[in-house]
């Protein structure tokens, strides 16, 4: 188990890229498996979810040539050319892998088994199960909870109206509707992040968006899709943040992806007062990418509800850091998605921020923030949850004297090289 130690540094300046984005190199992988040819993918996240991913694809016959860390080739297999696995497949402690892999293996004409580390099998899969059920798969579960068995048969389209915003469940779904024998319709309450959408558009599925809803019909062949993998702008949000904080930053992060599914946090801080320029806007690998150039500033607090919380769903423990340093009160609701995230993010960062001097409050659906509060290091730990280990960490760039964040090896999980970034933007 690591352990990280943390003490406040001088201001963040430079112009860096952080690492390719999560969802979007699980997808490239996953879908690039199910085309008809080969498909390169640059700019990968060679994190741990998305190996673990790498990894159950192999197993499943898929060849994936890894040219270097970043840039690879997967030879497709075509919709049916999987390949019925000798043992279960290994999930770890990517949630998105699991739930993905379950709407794929739905389709597929063998059972297989899904598992992975104890955190993981402490995540609900009821609701991607349910509906998967509803289409005519059959899937053996622990109370709702994996180890999953899915015995791959013959799927039914389906009209699915979703109770949470939930774009693993969304594309669970969606790819599941590839084997289906009618269209398959998702009506989702928010709007869930649309990377599935927009790839199996370009891999030449016939899908459409009207709103919330989503509706695709049966494939038998996917195109190929190479693509460069945009900026991770859930990882750029740790930058962001201590570049708002640490007084006399200014960092510019060049291409990350700003789909407006995924940048609740670039609009909040802008309402808390943080001073952030989105500029040289463009397309990459179907994506909308820019640079973004941010400044320390002075921040307020600010309430977040509603549908802004499913556009920013992974940056609410980097947000609560944020709010100890805005003058007045900062409310987040509507977000008890977080209690059911790699961790209980509402009850660890709480706990997290609470030992280091802040005024946070948990509630049922989100947290209450009073500041401006000064941090003080303490020992704190992330409970092996990648987020909160970044969060904590940024906290203690700012706290005064020495953070410990125990458990912090999960960073590795989607920001690999975390931490050599942030000291290397630390002005000399
Ligand atoms: C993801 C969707 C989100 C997010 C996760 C990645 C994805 O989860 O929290 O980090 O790639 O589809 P939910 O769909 O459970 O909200």
């Amino acid at each position: 188990m690591s352990r990280l130690t943390v003490r406040p540094g001088a201001a963040l300046q430079g112009r860096v890229r952080v690492p390719g984005d999560k969802s979007i190199s699980h997808r490239a992988l996953m879908f690039g498996a199910l085309a008809s040819g080969e498909s390169r993918i640059e700019g990968f996240l060679p994190s741990g979810d998305c190996l673990a991913t790498l990894s159950c694809l192999r197993v499943l016959g898929v060849e994936i040539d890894r040219h270097e860390a970043t840039t690879l080739t997967v030879h497709g297999r075509g919709l049916r050319g999987l390949q019925k696995p000798a043992g279960p497949l290994n999930c770890a402690r990517s949630g998105t892998t699991m739930r993905l892999l379950v709407g794929i293996l739905a389709g597929q004409p063998f059972d297989c088994t899904l598992t992975g580390d104890p955190q993981l099998l402490r995540r609900p899969m009821r609701r991607v199960i349910e509906p998967l059920r509803a289409m005519g798969a059959e899937i053996d579960d622990v109370d709702g909870y994996a180890p999953l068995t899915i015995r791959g048969r013959g799927l039914q389209g389906h009209d699915h109206t979703l109770t949470v915003a939930s774009a693993q469940v969304k594309s669970a779904l969606l790819l599941a509707g590839l084997y289906a024998d009618g269209p398959t319709v998702v009506r989702q309450p928010g709007p869930a992040r649309d990377h599935t959408e927009r790839m199996l558009a370009a891999m030449g599925a016939e899908i459409s968006v009207n709103g919330l809803d989503v509706t695709l019909a049966p494939e038998d062949v996917l195109r190929p899709n190479s693509l460069t993998v945009p900026g991770d702008v859930s990882s750029a949000a740790f930058l962001l943040v201590a570049a708002v904080l640490i007084e006399g930053s200014q960092v510019t992060i060049e291409g990350v992806g700003v789909n407006s599914t995924r940048t609740g946090l670039l609009n909040v801080l802008g309402k808390m007062g943080g001073r952030i320029d989105i500029e040289n806007a463009r397309v990459q690998g179907g994506e909308p990418v820019a640079d973004l150039t941010v400044r320390f500033s002075d921040l307020r607090g600010v309430e977040v509800g509603g549908q802004t919380v499913v556009r920013m769903i992974d940056e609410f423990p980097i947000l609560a850091v944020a709010a100890t340093q805005g003058s007045g009160t900062t409310v987040v609701r509507d977000a008890a998605e977080l209690r059911v995230k790699e961790t209980d993010r509402i009850a660890v960062i709480a706990a997290g921020l609470q030992a280091m001097g802040a005024r946070i409050e948990a509630q049922p659906d989100g947290f209450i923030v009073e500041g401006p509060t000064p941090l003080r290091g303490a020992a704190v730990d992330s409970c092996g949850d990648h987020r909160l280990a970044m969060a904590l960490a940024v906290a203690g760039m700012i706290a005064e004297g020495e953070t410990v964040v125990e458990n912090a090896e999960c960073i590795a999980d989607s920001f690999p090289g975390f931490m050599a970034l942030m000291r290397s933007l630390e002005s000399t």
